[in-house]
């Protein structure tokens, strides 16, 4: 047990840490380099996790490994990839130049549908993972690979 006084030490360097994490990431908008390194990260995950699940369904199926990989693609989605493509980093270089086309920061609306889609692909995966029927995950695992490719198609090039 902490003494009363410990416990409110805690609290305030706790709240404390909180304060100063929020001050900073308000001041200073991430770097561009830092936006676009985490964004190539985020969709390298994405596609190591997509992939996994890919051979999941095409060979000894294993639920839990297909469980843990949805869990990963829909927690990334979630939290919104578009928000690392903020105005300042149409160009520049993260873990190498960036691939993203000029038009995605100018069609705010059609690329906010086709990652919405995409949103709501990832969720469904990781329910039907869940649901634990291989057939059905293998299904849904298309339609989520559809979903990467048409933002690719329309917001990225080639490389
Ligand atoms: C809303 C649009 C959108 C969706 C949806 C999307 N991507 Fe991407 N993806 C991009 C853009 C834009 C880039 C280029 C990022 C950069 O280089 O700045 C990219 C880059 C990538 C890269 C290369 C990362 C690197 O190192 O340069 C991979 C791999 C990738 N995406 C896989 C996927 C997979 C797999 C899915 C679906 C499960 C997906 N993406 C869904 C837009 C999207």
């Amino acid at each position: 047990m902490m003494k009363p006084t410990s416990i409110r030490i805690a609290t305030v360097v706790a709240l404390g840490a909180i304060a100063i994490t929020t001050t900073v990431w308000a001041q200073q908008a991430p770097k561009p380099e830092n936006q676009i390194r985490w964004r190539q990260s985020a969709f390298q995950v994405i596609a190591l996790n997509t992939a996994r699940i890919k051979a999941s369904v095409d060979g000894s199926y294993n639920k839990d490994e297909v469980v843990k990989s949805a869990s990963a693609i829909a927690a990334l989605a979630n939290t919104n990839l578009l928000t690392l493509f903020t105005p300042g980093t149409e160009a520049g270089k993260g873990w190498h130049d960036t691939t993203a086309k000029a038009e995605l920061f100018k069609d705010t609306q059609r690329v906010a549908e086709l990652n919405a889609a995409f949103t709501k692909e990832a969720n469904e995966l990781l329910r039907v993972a869940q649901a634990g029927d291989a057939a059905a995950v293998k299904e849904q695992h298309g339609k989520l690979a559809r979903s990467c490719k048409s933002c690719h198609d329309d917001f990225r090039n080639a490389n």
